[in-house]
């Protein structure tokens, strides 16, 4: 199992979006193990995307990011940062193919509605950013119905 931090940006906040957004991942077969409506602050917009630092977007990206609540969640499954991106779509919502979140929902470079870790590395750091009070433990039986770990994981 995988974990991934997925932000619903100001964008599908501000929208009254969030719960289509939320299904897509739901419906796909993601688990949720934590959620929350937070104001993001400079410093940990900072943090996030400290990667984008010398970027020429970003400036007005730390802008965007703290300019409203966001929905944070941490979705659980089997290859979750790869299933979320995917389910994502390109960073461009313009170029983004019809079917993903950004292709249906999005006509924007900069407002793409969401966010997905990028890797196993930058989800740990993401989630301990987001949930430093750490994520909830429990059991959802419906995953013995989307897959069955055991044979699943065999390589
Ligand atoms: P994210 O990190 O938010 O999941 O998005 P991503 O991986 O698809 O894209 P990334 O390259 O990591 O860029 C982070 C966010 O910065 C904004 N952006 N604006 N105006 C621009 O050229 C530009 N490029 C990127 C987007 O909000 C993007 O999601
Ligand atoms: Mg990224």
């Amino acid at each position: 199992m995988e974990r991934t931090l997925i932000l619903l940006k100001p964008d599908a906040v501000q929208r009254g979006i969030t719960g289509q957004l939320l299904t897509r991942f739901e419906q796909k077969g993601l688990q949720i193990v934590a959620m929350k409506l937070m104001q993001i602050t400079p410093e940990l917009a900072g943090k996030h995307y400290e990667a984008h630092k010398e970027r020429p977007f970003y400036p007005g990206l730390v802008k965007f990011m703290t300019s409203s609540p966001v929905v944070a969640l941490c979705l659980e499954g089997i290859d979750a940062i790869n299933v979320c991106r995917n389910l994502m779509g390109k960073t461009n919502a313009r170029e983004s193919a019809p079917g993903t979140i950004r292709g249906d929902f999005g006509m924007s470079r900069s407002y793409n509605l969401v966010h997905g870790s990028d890797s196993p590395e930058a989800a740990a750091r993401e989630i301990g950013l987001f949930f430093p009070e750490g994520v909830v433990k429990c059991n959802y039986s419906a995953v013995n119905w989307l897959y069955d770990p055991v044979e699943e994981l065999k390589k």
